[in-house]
């Protein structure tokens, strides 16, 4: 039996959903989720949550009835192209959660809270606690490993956050970059639109007129003071940065075209109206590569066999649905103008994809003429299906030589560089600007991995390389022999890993609270550990288990969680 209860904490009710059921003659009755502070919403919650476990039900049964997959869980298992085998996945279901929920989870569990909570908060500004860090921080590295390691021709830089003011205006942020402010004039509701909209729209809130009359441009940099009296910006983007030292990263390297600059940091806007938790913030990371080539230097690469939904603007203004075709494909139509499109679109839905997404949640958009930022000819977002709609995920630009050669023109440097090609000094182009923001990445990663299990827990199915804790290490029971082995081996991990040492609860409780924060392995020392030196391994999204030798388990953690490695051969099945 399911029921909803309410608790009265310091005065103030909060909603519960608990479930009693008859064990061996005695009712047990156990906490099943958070509901909120009011009636209404606990009872909107508890609703989804009954529901969500009658479907799981249903599942489980069909696939104990049937032995089959069922087709979710086909659809599961071609999440990624990762050529290890991946245990039957039969009893999880991806939940859609709305944008409040996750905000409102990611506080209760240490991954985000709003900044200066205690004063009020402060609109468009987000802390990020002990688990949001270690998130943030693996995606960083994730990005980072694949597009500047893992290749040649693309270095990183780190550059400063405040510049000299002449670089913003010479890129065009101090002319270009801003919002109208308007309001209502009949539900009072503040908005933003864009400069050529002036006149246009209605408020999307009550289809009321706005006051344009009384608009008021609205600078989307923040302004800083420098020294006494200098006045200076806060970067809104990490892109010029790379522009203004991309001459000497090039000799320093002895650079080649077609050759790429990476940098992650952070950016600051000042959003008129900052919404949907990290979504649109205030300040924020991007990840960002600026993609210089020699002029109409043709793609070297191949374009991975990937396929998505592509909407181009044709199709837009057409009125036409997307279409799913491979980029390939995409760039024989004559969909993408430039082959460099559609093989860094696909490089870049591919990372997402690696990193075990669902690619169903995922398409490509051309910008209409009208959306195209002042400092480009063409842009592709890559998009995902938020709970809020499909937004923008990543934008990639063709930029051409617009900034290099606007500082050309603002520092009166020569900012050509040597082309050993063609023997001659040339202005290069960037063809493709790929700019990931960390916050909304950080998000697509927690909607997607966001699921329930048969009993309706969460289970956060991250995969191991984001993971915000790779294991967590528990004696199967308090006594000093096996406490002192286990905390053994978990200081061992600690050296490399961020890893947990719990000894609090059941063995079924340590494992739900691991599953709910996404740590795919649990490391148990049982018995058999004290006599023989091993432990068992659990998987997160398998509940599987393995034995391995404890002087073995480094080796075996580290190939798990780069999936080098199927779970089930990595020990002795138990
Ligand atoms: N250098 C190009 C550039 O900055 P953009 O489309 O304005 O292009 C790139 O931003 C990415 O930065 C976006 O796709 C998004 O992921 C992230 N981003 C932009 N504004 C943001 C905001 N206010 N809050 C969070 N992320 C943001």
């Amino acid at each position: 039996m399911v029921f909803i209860v309410k608790k009265k904490i310091n005065g103030k009710d909060y909603y519960y959903l608990r479930q009693s059921i008859r064990k061996k003659g005695k009712v047990v009755s156990k906490c099943l989720a958070y509901l909120g502070k009011t009636r209404n919403e606990a009872e909107r919650k508890a609703k989804e949550i009954i529901g969500n476990m009658k479907k799981n039900q249903t599942l489980l049964s069909k696939n104990l009835n049937s032995n089959k997959i069922d087709s979710e869980n086909k659809k599961d298992n071609n999440r990624t192209n990762d050529k290890t085998s991946k245990p039957k996945e039969l009893n999880f279901k991806q939940v859609k959660i709305s944008v409040e929920d996750i905000a409102s989870f990611c506080k209760r569990k240490g991954f985000v809270y709003q900044s200066a909570e205690i004063y009020g908060g402060f609109s468009g500004f987000w802390d990020f606690g002990n688990l949001g860090v270690e998130l943030k921080n693996n995606i960083k590295k994730e990005w980072w490993r694949y597009h500047v390691f893992s290749r040649q021709d693309i270095q990183g830089i780190d550059g400063s956050i405040i510049t000299h003011p002449k670089v913003w205006k010479a890129s065009g942020h101090v002319d270009n970059f801003s919002d109208v402010f308007v309001v209502c004039k009949k539900c009072k509701k503040p908005g933003k639109v864009d400069k050529s909209e002036i006149g246009k729209v209605k408020c999307p809130h009550c289809n009321g007129e706005y006051d344009f009359e009384n608009a008021k441009e609205f600078m989307l940099m923040f302004k800083t003071t420098v020294g006494e009296d200098e006045t200076a910006y806060l970067r809104p983007e990490t892109a010029q940065l790379i522009f203004i030292n991309f001459k000497s990263v090039f000799e320093n390297c002895r650079g080649k075209l077609p050759f790429g600059i990476a940098q992650v940091g952070k950016a600051f806007r000042n959003e008129i109206a900052p919404r949907d938790f990290l979504f649109r913030s205030r300040e924020f990371e991007q990840m960002e590569i600026e993609y210089f080539i020699a002029p109409k230097q043709k793609c070297p690469y191949e374009i991975p066999d990937e396929e998505i939904l592509v909407y181009s603007a044709e199709m837009q203004e057409k009125n036409q649905k997307p279409v799913k075709m491979k980029f390939k494909d995409a760039l024989d139509k004559g969909i993408f103008k430039k082959d460099w499109h559609a093989y860094w679109l696909a490089i870049e839905f591919l990372w997402f994809k690696n990193l075990g997404v669902n690619p169903d949640n995922f398409r490509i958009r051309q910008h209409k003429k009208d959306e195209l930022a002042h400092y480009s000819s063409d842009c592709w977002d890559l998009e995902y299906k938020f709970p809020f709609g499909w937004k923008e995920l990543e934008g990639i630009a063709d930029r051409s030589n617009y900034d290099l050669s606007q500082h050309e023109k603002f520092s009166k440097k020569d900012l050509r560089i040597f082309d050993e090609k063609t023997k001659q000094k040339i202005l290069p182009e960037v063809i493709c600007e790929p700019s990931l923001g960390v916050e909304r990445t950080f998000l697509v990663f927690l909607f997607d991995s966001y699921s329930k299990n048969e009993k309706g827990d969460v289970v956060l199915r991250l995969h191991p390389k984001i993971a915000p804790i790779k294991a967590a290490v528990f004696p199967i029971v308090k006594k000093p022999e096996f406490e002192e082995l286990a905390e053994k081996v978990f200081k061992e991990l600690k050296k490399e890993w961020n890893v947990v040492y719990d000894k609090a609860g059941s063995i079924g409780r340590r494992y739900a609270r691991n599953d709910e924060i996404g740590t795919p392995f649990c490391i148990t020392i049982d018995g058999d550990s004290i006599k023989n030196n091993d432990v068992t391994i659990r998987e997160r999204d398998s509940t599987k288990q393995i034995r391995v030798k404890i002087s073995e388990l480094k080796e075996i953690l580290r190939k798990l969680i780069n999936q080098e490695i199927s779970f089930e051969k990595a020990g002795k099945k138990i």
